[in-house]
Formats: C-alpha cells, structure tokens, sequence
C-alpha cells in the first residue's frame, strides 16, 4: 500500500530520477499547510525556531518539549511532505542511548518520518545507532549551528584544501553509517559537488550552491517576514513591510473610529 506521505525512500528516488528536491521549515500548522499546497517535497521541524519563533541568539537553547509541540502541529498541518524533526542540542549528544530514546520519543509522539542531527566525526556512531533501530536519519554537516560557539560563529566551513576533504570524507562516513540523505550548510560550491560526487545519499544545501540534489531555505527568509537574512537566502515574496503597512492601517481605522464598520458588525 503506497503511502500517502513522501517518506526517505521517496526522496531518494527523487535523486536517481534527477530531480530536485524542495524543503523548506516550518514550525506551525499554517506554513506547513502552505508548504504542502504548493507541493513542497520536505518540510523540515528546524530548531531554528529557537531563533525565529523564540527570539534566543542561537538554536541551543531550544528543548525537546518545544520540538514536540512544533512537530506535533507541522504534522497535523501537512498530508503530503516529508516531514523532518530536527534533534535539539544535547537531545543525542550526550550517549547513544539518549540518542535512540530522544528520537524515539519525535517519531512516537508527533508523527515525523524521520530525524535531523547535526553530525560531527565523534558522532557517527550514535547515527548509526539510530538509523539500527530503524528512524530514518537526515544528517546535517558543514556549519553546524549546535557548535557554532567552537566553530567561532557563523562562518563558512571547508574553505582550505585540508577542511574541505575532511569534510568529503564526513559525509562518506555519515552515508555508510545509514543516513538517507545530509544537509550541506554554507560550504563553498565546489565541496558540495565533491560531496555530490562522493556519496550516493541526496544532499540538500543551504548556503552550498546550485550544486546539491536539493535546497532548503528557512520559511521566514523566503517569504521576507525575517529583519534581516543572510547572503543565500533568496526572498520570493517581501511579506515584512505589507505586514506592518496592514498593521499600521488597522491601528490608524481603530483610532479614527472607522474599524469596525458596519460590515463588520452583526
Ligand atoms: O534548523 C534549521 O532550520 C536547519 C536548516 C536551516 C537546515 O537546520
């Protein structure tokens, strides 16, 4: 019986027939209804919300409990996408067994498909472990936002020849450890068509250039609600100063008296 949902095999056909793949976040039931009516393939539970939605300087912060309820109310809101719950920090850094209960805990209580973490070498063992007792894996390499206190902030990553095969080889070893596809996190074109080259898994980028089976952008940046985004995001639509012109006007209708109208009134 065909599922109605994309699921991580799904996606992984989507590469062997060449086409791209579209993902974008959302942490709420309106944007993942919106992402699901304009057929987007995977929706993406980011922690992210600890900055868009929560306002924290940094993902750290963010908490299993509130990745729960983003997931819970992005999968009531989608039919179709794939969606990805993002692992929060030391949700499964701490041992493998934190790790398996953690995102156990996402599929189990929300309805996810599948799990994002961000991988660092020392990791590939506890994404292993997950990917054995069968919860599909998104890994997520380069910029990784859970260390960027070590990385010395947002920076691009894999720029010297050395940085760059280390990171070739991250992602060979996060493909053979079972994850079926790896986020590519602001790296320069060329190693993300290396790691294109490389591994056989889709690999969807985000600051990583045209060079990657697939893209994913952080909603609020796409459609311009965000003060400021950074270089590779591309707004499609600038919803931030409609939003506060329509604000402005209702304030100004309420103070001159002409809202509510009669329209408006039973
Ligand atoms: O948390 C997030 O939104 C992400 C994407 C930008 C990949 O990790």
């Amino acid at each position: 019986m065909k599922f109605a949902r994309l699921l991580p095999l799904d996606i992984i056909k989507k590469k062997l027939q060449g086409i791209r793949i579209s993902a974008v976040t959302a942490y709420d039931v309106m944007t993942a209804q919106l992402a699901d009516e304009a057929h987007i393939d995977i929706v993406l539970v980011g922690d992210s919300c600890g900055n868009v939605v929560a306002g924290y300087p940094t993902t750290l912060p963010v908490t299993m409990d509130q990745m729960i309820y983003h997931c819970e109310s992005v999968v009531r809101g989608s039919r179709r996408a794939l969606v990805v719950a993002d692992m929060p920090f030391m949700s499964y850094q701490e041992s493998i067994e934190q790790a398996r209960k953690n995102a156990g805990r996402l599929m189990k209580e929300t309805g996810v498909a599948a799990v994002k973490m961000e991988i660092l070498p020392s990791q590939i063992d506890t994404l292993r472990a997950v990917v054995d007792i069968g919860i599909p894996v998104m890994a997520h390499i380069g910029f990784t936002p859970q260390t960027m206190f070590q990385l010395g902030g947002y920076k691009i990553q894999a720029k010297t020849d050395g940085d760059a095969q280390s990171l070739v080889a991250l992602a060979q070893r996060v493909a053979d450890a079972g994850a079926f596809s790896v986020v590519l996190e602001m790296i320069p074109p060329a190693v993300a068509a290396a790691i294109r080259g490389t591994i056989s898994i889709p690999t969807i980028g985000v600051g990583a250039g045209p060079e990657c089976d697939g893209q994913i952008l952080v909603f609020h940046d796409l459609v311009g609600l965000s003060a400021t985004s950074p270089k590779f995001a591309k707004r499609y639509v600038n919803l931030r100063p409609e939003i506060v012109d329509a604000l402005t006007r209702y304030r100004q209708d309420i103070e001159s008296g002409q809202f509510p109208g009669p329209e408006n009134s039973y």
